[in-house]
This record gives C-alpha cells, sequence and structure tokens, in this order.
C-alpha cells in the first residue's frame, strides 16, 4: 500500500494558496497508520532513545504510538498556554503566520536522547522550535521523523544543515 495514496489533499486551506496535506485520511486507514508508525519505527532498530517529543496536534497522535511501541516515555511539545505547570517557550514562523511552542521544564531530562515526531515538516520552524526547546531543556534530539516532508520549502534542509538526522515517508513537491 502506498502512504502517499491515503493522504488527501485540501486546496486553499487554511489560507488562499496552501496545498493542505491532511494526513487524517491516513490515520483513518487501519492499514494506513500501522505503516507509517512501522516505517518511523524501523529506522531506530537497535537506537538508544530515552523520549519521543510529538508536536501538537497530530505529532501527539502519531508520537504517541511509536512512543508505546518504543517503549519509552512521551513529552509534549504544546502551543503558548496549553500545558499547566511551569513551561519554556520558543516562538517561530509558520508557511502561513507566527506562533509559540512550549514544553514543560520537566519534559525532558538532561541528557535525554530524544527522538522528535510531527505529521509534516515545511518551512521547519515549527521542529526548529521544537528542537530548540528540547536542547534548551539538556536532551539531545538525535532523530526528526515526519510522514510528510515538502521539500520545496526547505525545512528538512534546515533541519539537516543544523546537522540533524531527518526522516520522511512521502514527499510533495
Ligand atoms: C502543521 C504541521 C506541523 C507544522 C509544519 O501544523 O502539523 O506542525 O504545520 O510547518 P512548518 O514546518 O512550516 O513549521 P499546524 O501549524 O497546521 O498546527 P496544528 O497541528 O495545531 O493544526
Ligand atoms: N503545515 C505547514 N504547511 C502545511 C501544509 N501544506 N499541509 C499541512 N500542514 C502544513
Amino acid at each position: 500500500m502506498d502512504l502517499k495514496s491515503v493522504i488527501r489533499t485540501i486546496p486553499d486551506y487554511p489560507k488562499p494558496g496552501i496545498m493542505f496535506r491532511d494526513i487524517t485520511t491516513l490515520l483513518a486507514d487501519a492499514r494506513g497508520f500501522r505503516r507509517a508508525v512501522d516505517e518511523l519505527v524501523q529506522p531506530l532498530a537497535g537506537a538508544k532513545i530515552d523520549k519521543v517529543a510529538g508536536i501538537e496536534a497530530r505529532g501527539f497522535i502519531l508520537g504517541g504510538a511509536i512512543a508505546h511501541q518504543l517503549c519509552v516515555g512521551f513529552a509534549p511539545v504544546r502551543k503558548k498556554g496549553k500545558l499547566p505547570y511551569r513551561t519554556i517557550s520558543e516562538s517561530y514562523a509558520l508557511e502561513y503566520g507566527v506562533d509559540e511552542v512550549e514544553i514543560h521544564v520537566d519534559a525532558i531530562k538532561e541528557g535525554d536522547k530524544v527522538l522528535l515526531v510531527d505529521d509534516l515538516i515545511a518551512t521547519g520552524g515549527t521542529a526548529g522550535a521544537a528542537i530548540r526547546l528540547i536542547e534548551r531543556a539538556g536532551g539531545t534530539v538525535v532523530l526528526c521523523s515526519f510522514v510528510v516532508d515538502l521539500p520545496d520549502l526547505g525545512g528538512s534542509a534546515k533541519l539537516r544543515a543544523m546537522g540533524k538526522e531527518v526522516v520522511a515517508l512521502v514527499q510533495f513537491e
């Protein structure tokens, strides 16, 4: 089964000119969801991961399943104002706006080897901010995993230029 074929494209969402790559159709497909999680876990065979960090909102769904499979804990990277305890935050530019993400100050322990997960990388603004948060907390991001890469927007190249390893299962031009 082809993962790309179960990802839906919504033109002009949330703004004119954006081709929104909607993975809810992949999540709704039992084989598609399972295959995506399995393919994201595969490159980690033998790697020592202490924690999965997943980015709100769709990174929670994928990251939670991956953390379960790896038998490690999960740290939510949330949009500003959603986490109840003390947080650290980083702001970033989106393909269509500006936003800020946060983690709890104790979500990542000093020395933790962290797998960062999200559904999609576009400009890399969100993932870049998440990496800064994790590394400010004393963790090391050892791999950044996405279902979808939009390579024309340069995010995956930006993360690789920062020295980060990036895995993405499908590309959309
Ligand atoms: C999407 C996607 C990533 C981010 C990628 O989230 O799930 O988190 O955009 O874009 P970037 O690489 O340019 O930063 P979105 O901002 O739509 O937020 P949501 O998950 O809360 O809907
Ligand atoms: N986040 C940023 N750009 C996106 C796109 N084109 N589709 C889905 N999520 C996105």
